[in-house]
């Protein structure tokens, strides 16, 4: 188990355009161990390579903690509906904020093994590969934010 350094908003590595993978090395089965690693040991539903500092298209979501998706290359095909809830990012500790999204998605993306595959979702885990798609291109929620619509998680205790 390798938990890496989790980068946060401000360093400018989470604001690149990630580059495509286009083999699976020992190395990039490595980093997809440790994003998982990384990921449940913060207790988040997903992590985007970007987020440990890696400038790649690959994507590890899981959010009912029983269901690990890893994403490949991943590209939105379909997106509609719409939903509006609660958002937080491993690398905007401690803060959450009201982002509207669709409300489904069809995702297709590569696996560890380079075979193409398609992933039909809605909800919450058509809004965690939204979040984390973004990711790979420099995008943060609190970009999609509106104004007065992000909170620190210390205040909404209190509601
Ligand atoms: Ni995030």
């Amino acid at each position: 188990m390798a938990v890496r350094n989790i980068r946060t908003l401000g360093e400018e590595v989470l604001r690149g355009v990630a580059k495509e993978v286009t083999e699976i090395t020992p190395r990039i089965r490595e980093l997809i161990e440790d994003m998982f690693d990384t990921m449940y040991e913060a207790n988040g539903v997903g992590l985007a390579a970007p987020q440990v500092g890696i400038r790649k298209r690959i994507v590890v979501v899981d959010v009912t903690g029983e269901d690990p998706v890893v994403l490949i290359n991943p590209v939105i095909l379909q997106a509609d509906g719409e939903q509006t809830g609660y958002e937080g990012c491993l690398s905007v500790p401690g803060k959450t904020g009201i982002v509207t999204r669709a409300n489904h998605v069809i995702v297709e993306a590569y696996d560890t093994d380079m075979k193409k595959f398609r992933i039909e979702a809605e909800e919450l885990m058509a809004r965690a590969l939204q979040h984390e798609i973004d990711h790979l291109d420099g995008v943060m929620y609190v970009d999609k934010v509106k104004e007065g619509e992000l909170y620190n998680n210390e205040d909404l205790k209190d509601e």
